[in-house]
């Protein structure tokens, strides 16, 4: 067809006119060491966290939305490379590995990113984020000197740099990345090599290598405190970043990692880092020059397939981040640094150009001055756990609550305070599916996984005359690794099962029968199986089953940790001690996976059997398949679903990995478990942990579902893979959504705002409008003085609405109760 002569040329303009809109004008990266200098102007540069892989495309734009909209400069997330590179030279860019498209999204936010490659990320990610793979070079030595990993990590990096270059991603060819990261936290290892050679040649290669690249953006090294190599910027993690500098003084001062709460583990609560402590430390951060911060995690989301590392990293990677694992609001802590950010944020010039003072008022209490241009700003803490403390600055005498910072942008007036949040509560919770009702209303079907073909002489890759190690028999490419022997027996007798492994899991069958399982506990590997088994007369069977729950992630030299039955031993123990049969060097055949991975039963192809009958489906039968079929449910809420009642295994929503799940992993009780109090040093280890929730229940019962794997006008397919032996019937999908949200308003004149979020849900009812509420928490306030004027203006001005405003007036005082703090608390 001939295209007439106008339209191509209208079609050449436009594509032109695209292009240039699409690579952005070039933007100078350099720094000082007050800043960095983009465009040649010293910059005060908020960041945060989301890793690409933890969350669906569809949610990308929504997630860097959000960033923007709470006061986030820049977008930071790791490179994944066992995620990109699942096998040598063979790469995955698609879906939520489609690396440039999320870096799109960041400059379509007009955003800027900040693209730590590592590739050794640590990041509770599989195997620190390494291919198990790269264990099968020979001469292959993990992050130190050796021409094996150097070529492989500058192989990996190079292809991301590359992608970048091609996609016009960094700064100068006018995109978003300003900075870029190579390792992580080699600082923190290399004492523990006794800062060997091999490791200091290593860090320098990196420096070299990465400078190579020619990205036209500075490299960045975090927690690289000694041993610097020159032309990278040495960063700092950690809760607290205010009294680290960087190694030298022409450099800024950049915290690449505050952490906004913690990563969870099958056998823990659930961490809480309170938005005042955060505050603080990055108040804390600014007042001492700090200026770049990047929040660790600002979305933490979901470790879907096998991604999670640990071992013993939970499926959710919520982190308690100030948007939560489904990508929504976590207030208050959303809306108090949002504050933060603004105030900190209009002191921009006088921050980085500023000459500073820093004085003391006594232990504990630093007033700094900042003055430029004829303007002062100023901030004050108190770094006191138990005492508040009033500081008179200028004449005007301000009370600093106890581990806190007040910012003044004037020196006059409090802008800010770290401990006074003036942003609303939302509890979050898990509503019925309004489609159909469950678990009644979930069809369900299940298949045997077949345990046959490893329990004769049937199948088996290869056989070896030793117990091996599983992550290099299997390369990782299943959790499961079966070990089998037989053996020849005379007469009937009792044993003793003894095997020794390394870990994580164990399932042990005699004679296709099973006689025991267990698992090793959390940040153990070494473990133990004793199982009584009887032996026939003739040929007995003994098949293993050893399960991996993710791959270390951290440490010097993690990846020489075994796991498996690695060496055993493996021996048949006599009844009374004595006559004992040592298996460990006796014939073992190998295989990796199971026969339904093989066979792909959670993608539920049309040719599979599944069994029902009358509806009925057996529980409590280990190593069992099930699958249920049920209707998305409507609205726009995130999707879980509750899979209480279940033991362990995987899951699966057309065909999408879930992740691992293990709702009968129970948290385990600990000191921080009932107390909270946000004042004081957080920690997420030792002693004085604080703020733990869900001590003692099942430590993961929801499991994220995407929107995005969902079908909104067909039947959907939930499949799960039991291994341990439950009962499926109670799991039910809910939506994720705000059920209480409370705020507090101190005097007359502020503005009181509540809101149910974004997704068309509407206050019902307002619940409490009282003065000096004194007990429980939102959701169930008590106490105080009823204002029965301030209940009746916000049930007119909220109910039936998604979001309202209300003005606290000295009208709402009087019939008998005292002015003070108003608190307000509505149902969504
Ligand atoms: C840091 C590490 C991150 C992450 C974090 C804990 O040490 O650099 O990758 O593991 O700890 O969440």
């Amino acid at each position: 067809m001939a295209v007439p002569l106008a339209l191509l040329l209208l079609l050449v303009v436009l594509r032109a006119a695209t292009a240039d809109a699409g690579a952005g004008a070039a933007t100078t990266v350099a720094y000082n060491d007050r800043a960095l200098v983009i465009n040649g102007e010293r910059r005060i540069l908020i960041s945060g966290s989301i890793h690409y892989p933890r969350s669906t495309p569809e949610m990308w734009p929504d997630l860097i939305k959000k960033a923007k909209e709470g006061g986030l400069d820049a977008i930071e997330t790791y490179v994944f490379w066992n995620g990109h590179e699942p096998r040598p030279r063979q790469y995955n860019f698609e879906g939520n590995y489609d690396i440039v498209r999320f870096f799109k999204e960041i400059q379509n936010a007009g955003m800027y990113a900040i693209l730590r490659i590592g590739p050794y990320i640590c990041g509770e990610w599989n195997y620190g984020g390494l291919p198990a793979w790269l264990r099968d070079i020979p001469g292959m030595q993990f992050r130190l000197h050796n021409e094996p990993f150097e070529r492989e990590m500058e192989n990996f990096t190079t292809l991301i740099v590359n992608k970048m270059k091609d996609a016009n991603m960094f700064a100068g060819q006018g995109g978003p990345i300003i900075l870029a990261q190579i390792e992580n936290e080699y600082g923190n290892i290399m004492g523990k090599l006794n800062n060997n050679e091999s490791a200091s040649q290593y860090i320098h290669w990196c420096a070299d290598m990465a400078n190579k690249q020619n990205i036209g953006v500075p490299w960045i090294m975090c927690q690289q405190d000694d041993d610097v190599p020159p032309h990278v910027i040495n960063t700092c993690n950690g809760f607290y970043c205010h009294d680290w500098f960087p190694n030298r003084t022409d450099i800024p001062k950049i915290w690449t990692e505050n952490w906004t709460g913690w990563f969870k583990a099958w056998d823990k609560p659930d961490f809480h880092r309170s938005a005042e402590d955060i505050a603080f430390a990055v108040a804390m951060f600014f007042q001492k020059r700090g200026s770049l911060q990047n929040y660790y995690m600002y979305h933490g989301g979901t470790n879907f397939g096998r991604t999670s590392g640990g071992p013993y990293i939970t499926t959710s990677y919520d982190y308690d981040a100030p948007l939560d694992e489904y990508g929504n609001i976590r207030q208050p802590k959303y809306g108090h640094l949002k504050n933060l950010h603004s105030v900190i944020k209009s002191m921009e010039k006088i921050l980085v150009h500023g000459e500073y003072n820093d004085t003391s008022y006594g232990k504990n209490i630093t007033v700094t001055k900042f003055t430029f241009d004829g303007s002062s700003a100023c901030f004050i803490n108190n770094q006191f756990d138990d005492r508040d403390i009033n500081v008179t600055l200028g004449g005007a005498t301000h009370l600093i609550p106890a581990w806190s910072v007040s910012i003044l942008p004037d020196c006059k007036t409090v802008a800010f305070n770290s401990a006074k949040i003036k942003t609303q509560t939302s509890v979050m919770v898990k509503k019925p599916n309004t489609v159909e009702k469950e678990p009644e209303g979930l069809k369900w079907s299940w298949m045997p996984e077949n345990l046959q073909l490893f329990m004769t002489d049937e199948r088996g890759s290869f056989k070896k005359n030793e117990l091996l190690e599983q992550i290099s028999t299997g390369t990782d490419q299943s959790d499961y690794l079966w070990y089998r022997t037989s053996l020849e027996h005379k007469g009937e007798a009792s044993y003793t099962l003894y095997v020794n492994t390394t870990g994580h899991e164990i399932y042990a069958f005699v004679n296709g029968k099973l006689v025991g399982q267990n698992h090793s506990a959390n940040g153990e590997f070494v473990f133990q199986l004793e199982s009584p088994v009887s032996l026939h007369s003739g040929k007995n069977y003994i098949s293993l089953l050893s399960g991996t729950v993710g791959l270390k992630n951290y440490g010097a030299l993690f990846e020489l940790m075994p796991a498996g039955i690695a060496g055993g031993p493996v021996k048949l123990i006599g009844t009374n001690g004595t006559g004992g049969i040592d298996l460990t060097n006796s014939s073992w055949t190998y295989m990796s996976g199971l026969a339904g991975e093989y066979r792909q039963i959670h993608l539920d192809k049309p040719e599979y059997r599944w069994q029902s009958h009358n509806g009925s489906i057996p529980v409590n039968r280990p190593f069992t398949w099930y699958k249920a079929t049920f209707d998305a449910p409507a609205g726009e809420e995130a999707v879980v679903v509750d899979l209480l009642g279940l033991g362990k295994g995987a899951a699966w929503v057309n065909g999408n990995s879930l992740g691992r799940y293990w709702p009968s992993y129970t948290a385990s009780e600990m000191p921080g478990c009932h107390v909270c109090d946000y004042r004081g040093k957080f920690k997420a280890e030792g002693d004085g942990i604080r703020c733990l929730t869900g001590c003692g229940e099942p430590s993961q019962r929801y499991y994220h579902v995407p929107r995005a794997f969902l079908r909104p006008a067909q039947p959907n397919t939930l499949v799960l893979f039991e291994e341990a032996g439950s009962d499926p019937t109670r799991a039910a999908f809910r939506t994720v959504a705000a059920g209480a949200v409370c705020a507090a308003a101190a005097e007359p004149g502020d503005d009181v705002t509540l809101s149910c979020g974004r997704h068309g849900r509407a206050i019902s009812s307002v619940d409490v409008a009282s003065f000096g509420v004194s007990r429980g928490s939102c959701g169930a306030y008590e106490g105080g003085c009823e204002s029965k004027a301030a209940l009746r203006a916000f049930t007119a001005a909220c109910v039936g609405k998604e979001a309202c405003t209300v003005r606290y007036t000295a009208a709402f005082a009087g019939a008998g109760c005292e002015s003070g703090v108003l608190t307000v608390q509505a149902t969504c």
